[in-house]
């Protein structure tokens, strides 16, 4: 059983990094944003309702990040570990995370904190690409799919995020900074914070996570 968080700003490389890794350590990676996105495209009640906060770089109400982790953890594949890769993000999330995981006896093992300056991811948003029907995640210089506007995994088409554009992107890490932030602090008193270099290229980053995520 191994229960990792991914924790760090926008654009600091959460969302490739976990899911490399969950492909290693063959288990899943929970990525809210990305459950948040196939709501929003299906038009459902949840969908509709997180849709004009997460277009304005807010972060979607606690309870429903909340019930969409509980219900997401509580599936057999989870039996094994996980990685959540962008929750918790305010204490109230944390708050009910601790709560989840003593109910089931279960706990965390690393939260990996991504520590990139803000100006560097800023560049890296703005040319991100991500595939619409997998999710699988790319950039025009750092990391190009085979194909322009086809995703190397499953040919899906390419999208940029409605939230990748620079007003967004800003108020994406005013956010961070007051509601995500002050957990470092929670975790490193914990013992439970690791620091990792995001701003290192992806390969080389990679091998440093596996090395600190992958410890018996
Ligand atoms: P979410 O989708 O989780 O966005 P985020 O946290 O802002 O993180 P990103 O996906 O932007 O970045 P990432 O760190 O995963 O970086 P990536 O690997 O893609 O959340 C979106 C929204 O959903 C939130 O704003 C909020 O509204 C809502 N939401 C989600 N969770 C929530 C929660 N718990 N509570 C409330 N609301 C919630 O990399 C970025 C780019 O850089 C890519 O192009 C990639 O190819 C490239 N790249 C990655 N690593 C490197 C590297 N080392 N060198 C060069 N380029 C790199």
């Amino acid at each position: 059983m191994k229960i990792l968080i991914f924790l760090g700003p926008p654009g600091s490389g959460k969302g490739t990094q976990a899911k490399r890794l969950a492909d290693k350590m063959k288990i899943p990676q929970i990525a809210l944003g990305d459950i948040l996105r196939e709501e929003v495209r299906a038009g459902s009640e949840i969908g509709n309702k997180a849709k004009s906060f997460m277009n304005a770089g807010k972060l979607v109400p606690d309870e429903v990040t909340i019930e969409l982790t509980r219900l997401r953890i509580g599936r057999e594949d989870c039996r094994r570990g996980f990685i959540l890769d962008g929750f918790p993000r305010s204490v109230v999330q944390a708050d009910a995370l601790d709560k989840m995981l003593a109910g089931k006896k279960w706990k965390i093992d690393r939260v990996i904190y991504f520590q990139i300056p803000e100006e560097a991811v800023v560049a890296r948003l703005a040319e991100r690409r991500s595939c619409k029907k997998c999710g699988a995640v790319y950039h025009l210089r750092h990391n190009p799919p085979k194909v322009a506007g086809k995703c190397d995994a499953c040919g899906g088409e390419l999208y940029q995020r409605d939230d990748d554009k620079e007003n967004v992107i800003r108020s994406r890490f005013e956010v961070y900074a007051k509601q995500t932030r002050p957990l470092i602090e929670r975790y490193s008193g914990a013992g439970e914070l690791v620091e990792l270099d995001a701003s290192k290229p992806i390969d080389e980053v990679n091998v440093k996570l596996a090395a600190i995520a992958v410890v018996p």
